[in-house]
């Protein structure tokens, strides 16, 4: 009998270390504007005059008013994240005040986050190019933005990080009580519309290097490590400007060299990214060429979050709960939550809902979320038209209801596949 209970308790307890999964809440792109009001001109960002600008926000070009962001987070939180991971754009696109007021609405927002997740280990923060006073132009040098950063966020900062988020905005952590680092980078330095940043500095705060370190100790130390930035690798439609070619490049050098720890196990699990305010994904393999062999080994999944806020129609409200194993550092699952923005509106209430499930019984029947999984995902995109509908029309949780026609399906499928522009535009024209 005695053996029998310690028995089961073993196998309780090896159960325990092989399922350990954690809760990782994913939001982006708030925009919270401070200067919003109902009844405000939707056509004057919903901040002037007259119109009908509504209650938690608009889908014109109108940023949301605090209220959305608040009890956006407040349903978060009933969630019950064991750890947040916010990727940039906190702050509205148009500014019409001074830069300590910019500052200081930084640090409401920033706290406000903070408030609604009092028991999470962490929250991790990146900075988006509207999070800049002068928009898009991260700079080269010392500027208060980056000891703004460092100051606001450092309740979740080692003495170490928080020096590197005062130098260039980037750091990295490990998630306590597991072996996963997530790596902060700021990819606004490597932002083709960075006007502050000279063509000819090969590596603007060292980024590059650092990067090239962290991941070096990361192979020794046999970590797990997450990627997350503002900008998407890849291009969100032809005509959009990302990452500057060489830091591109050289980005994906690096993931390609440290995709995998010494035991053959993955060493680089997951990146996630916003700023295109759509839900999305991004396919990296081991080599760029147009048109694929078939012969490319999938290396990484980064996930695009959409938006938290509604603007221009991208997409209703969202955010995401997903779940990853502490172990393998490997997310399993994730629940894509929504709020009509049309209908809270007209009831006045703000209702959230599951849009749906991914994962092993989910909406897009994928048996996991790996590289693998979502490589054969863009399969059955290119071979099933209802397939195709259904993640066009989850891009947008739902605000978007058009039918996606070939050419649409075509561009959005170049688009996962191919994130070099080069290699990316050739599909795209061909
Ligand atoms: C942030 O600003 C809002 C709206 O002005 C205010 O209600 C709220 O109390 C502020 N929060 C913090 C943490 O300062
Ligand atoms: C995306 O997710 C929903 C779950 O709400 C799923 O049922 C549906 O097939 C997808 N959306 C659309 C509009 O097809």
């Amino acid at each position: 009998m005695k053996t029998l209970s310690s028995l089961l308790l073993l196998l309780i307890l090896i159960s325990c270390v092989f399922s350990s999964t954690l809760k990782l809440l994913l939001v982006t792109d708030a925009h919270s504007d401070p200067q919003y009001y109902e009844g405000a001109d939707q056509d004057d960002y919903c901040r002037k005059g007259k119109g009908k600008a509504g209650k938690y926000g608009s889908t014109k070009k109108c940023d949301i008013p605090y209220l959305t962001f608040h009890s956006a987070l407040k349903f978060a939180g009933t969630l019950d994240p064991d750890v947040v991971i916010y990727l940039g754009d906190m702050m509205p696109h148009k500014i019409e005040y001074t830069e300590s007021e910019f500052q200081s609405w930084f640090l409401n927002t920033t706290q406000t986050l903070k408030n609604s997740f009092p028991n999470v280990k962490k929250i991790f923060f990146t900075l988006g190019n509207n999070d800049f006073f002068v928009h898009d132009d991260a700079p080269p040098v010392s500027d208060m933005m980056y000891i703004n950063a460092a100051n606001f966020w450092s309740p979740w900062l080692s003495t170490d990080s928080y020096q590197r988020v005062q130098n260039g905005g980037f750091y990295s952590e490990l998630i306590p009580g597991t072996n996963v680092r997530v790596v902060s980078m700021n990819s606004i330095l490597w932002f083709e519309e960075n006007e502050v940043i000279n063509s000819d500095d090969v590596d603007p705060w060292g980024q590059l290097n650092w990067l090239s370190e962290t991941l070096d100790k990361s192979y020794a130390n046999n970590e797990k490590v997450w990627f997350m930035t503002h900008l998407p690798i890849g291009m969100k439609d032809s005509s959009d400007r990302y990452w500057k070619k060489r830091f591109q490049k050289s980005f994906l050098q690096l993931v390609r060299k440290y995709a995998y720890s010494a035991n053959g196990e993955k060493m680089i699990t997951a990146m996630f990214s916003g700023h295109h305010h759509m839900d999305q994904f991004e396919m990296v393999y081991d080599q760029d060429v147009y048109p694929h062999t078939g012969d490319e080994k999938p290396l990484l999944v980064n996930m695009v979050i959409s938006a938290l806020e509604s603007r221009k129609s991208k997409t209703n409200p969202s955010l995401r709960l997903a779940e990853f194993e502490t172990e393998s550092g490997m997310l399993v699952s994730y629940d894509q939550w929504f709020m009509d923005i049309n209908q809270a509106n007209t009831d006045r209430v703000m209702d959230w809902n599951l849009r749906y499930s991914a994962g092993e019984l989910g909406v897009y029947g994928l048996d996991g979320l790996g590289p693998d999984q979502f490589n054969d995902f863009v399969k059955n995109l290119k071979n099933s038209n209802s397939l195709a509908q259904k993640y066009f029309q989850n891009q947008s949780e739902g605000l978007v209801t058009d039918n996606c026609d070939q050419s649409c399906i075509k561009q959005t499928v170049c688009l996962i596949e191919y994130i070099t522009k080069d290699e990316c535009q050739k599909c795209l024209d061909d």
